[in-house]
């Protein structure tokens, strides 16, 4: 057929949502006819899955459009299309067809599953597409994946966020929860687990509110506890958590699973109870901290993670000292961290007293470097220690090492002869030297 020998290239920025997403992309495209390339020259379709978390992102990915505009001239063939989070706002859409008369495509991300329907009617018209769906539809089951390479494979299990966080953009652009049906995901990690697929992490705005729209209870945990059975899969991760909705019930699960990680990422996004109320985040500072307690004292060793917004409209410096003041009372094993940025439509974006950008670049300095002597610390406390490391491959950065994971999700990085191809297997690893981001390690024998 004609889209022999065609390829195309999807850029991804943003979450691992997107990331799915774009593996989704991938598949129609593949089962279309095309072929993956890394080359924009040779593409005949570019797809750019968007991200408007932050201002920062969107205006990175308004110039990634811009400089496509010299490939469509060379090849006017060419098919540009944007998607994701930021072709779901009006404005932005609307920006994007005035603005960039080079982009042929235009969707977001209730109408994913149409993407052969537009490509067609495009090659066949000649026409440019924008097709936004407002709301969202019934949970699209069976499409095609083109998944990444690796041993670790991206499973959806909830769709959308109801949490309305007052800062935050995503409920607007992926539209209400929606979680996928038990038998779906199982089906799905039986299947990976056949494909030799030796991980799986888990994926939602809040997996914790996994099942909250079924008839019949069932949740995350009920989940996590029928999953943690399919053999293949060593290890189980999930993402987002919600510290409302961490139930003891889950904990429990988690402690008596034999394959669900010992690490725990909880967004506490501030430290003061003023702000926390003021983002509608639903807990306060001593609730974060007793749920951080209760895992402690179920787990022997685990990992902590967070995300944390500086420069909350309102935050004062005895506010963001409350932040600092938290961060040293957990101490996390890392954090990601942002300075707060107002998104149009949302709540906080309409708050009097912003912070001032000096202010906010002060304060998210002063967190990052307090952040990195915690995790520099919690890293060299792992020296001498051994542990059983996943391997995901060679070393991106240096071939004479591989890379693997520890349950607590720390990267390691060992050296290893080119000729030993240890990847997918769990292989004790002996800690001999720790950085800021990652570890170095050595094989132990297994004598
Ligand atoms: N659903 C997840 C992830 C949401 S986006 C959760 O609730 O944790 C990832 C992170 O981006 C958030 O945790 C938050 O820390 C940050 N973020 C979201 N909106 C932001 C904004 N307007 N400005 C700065 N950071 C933001
Ligand atoms: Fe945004 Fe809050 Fe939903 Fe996370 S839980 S996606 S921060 S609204
Ligand atoms: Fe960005 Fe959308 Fe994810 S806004 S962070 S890609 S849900």
């Amino acid at each position: 057929m004609e889209m022999q020998n065609k390829h195309f290239i999807i850029h991804t920025y943003g979450c691992q949502m997107n990331v799915h997403d774009s593996e989704i992309l991938a598949g129609m495209l593949v089962q279309m006819g095309y072929t993956p390339t890394a080359d924009e020259e040779e593409a005949d379709i570019i797809l750019i899955n968007t991200c408007t978390i932050r201002d920062k992102a969107e205006q990175k990915i308004f110039g990634k459009i811009g400089t496509l505009r010299r490939i469509k001239e060379q090849n006017p063939d060419l098919i540009i299309g944007i998607c994701g989070c930021m072709s779901q706002q009006e404005e932005v859409a609307k920006k994007i067809k005035v603005n960039f008369p080079h982009v042929d495509l235009l969707f977001g991300t209730h109408n994913v599953h149409q993407l052969p329907e537009m490509i067609k009617k495009i090659l066949m018209n000649n026409e440019r597409v924008f097709e936004v769906w407002e709301k969202e539809g019934e949970v699209v089951e069976g499409l095609p994946q083109h998944r990444n390479e690796g041993i670790s494979a991206w499973v959806t299990i909830t769709l959308g966020c109801n949490n309305f966080c007052t800062y935050c953009i995503v409920p607007y652009v992926r539209g209400r929860e929606r979680s996928r049906k038990p038998g779906d995901i199982i089906k799905e990690v039986q299947e990976l687990a056949k494909q030799g697929f030796k991980e799986i992490t888990l994926l939602g705005q809040n997996v914790n509110s996994y099942g909250k729209d079924f008839d019949t209870p069932y949740d995350f945990a009920d989940l996590l506890s029928e999953l943690d059975k399919i053999d293949g899969i060593q290890r189980i991760r999930y993402t987002t958590s919600h510290p409302r909705d961490f139930t003891d019930k889950l904990i429990e699960v988690i402690a008596q699973s034999k394959r669900v990680c010992n690490h725990f990422h909880l967004p506490v996004q501030a430290g003061s109870n003023k702000v926390l109320k003021a983002m509608n985040r639903g807990y306060t500072r001593e609730q974060y901290l007793e749920l951080v307690q209760k895992i402690e004292s179920k787990f022997p060793e685990y990992s902590i993670t967070t995300d944390l917004i500086v420069g909350f409209p309102g935050e004062t410096e005895e506010d963001f000292q409350q932040t600092l003041d938290l961060v040293k009372k957990v101490r996390y094993d890392s954090a990601f961290t942002f300075a707060y940025s107002p998104r149009s439509g949302t709540p906080a974006a309409k708050m009097e007293n912003q912070v001032s950008k000096e202010e906010k670049s002060s304060r998210l300095t002063r967190l990052i470097e307090l952040q990195n002597e915690i995790s520099k610390e919690k890293n060299l406390s792992l020296v001498g220690k051994v542990y059983p490391i996943l391997v995901e491959g060679r070393s991106k950065t240096n071939k004479d090492y591989l890379s693997g994971r520890t349950t607590t999700n720390k990267l390691v990085n060992f050296p290893a002869p080119k000729d030993v191809d240890l990847t997918g297997q769990i292989v004790p690893v002996r800690i001999i030297q720790a950085q800021t981001w990652s570890l170095i390690g050595e094989l132990e024998s297994e004598e």
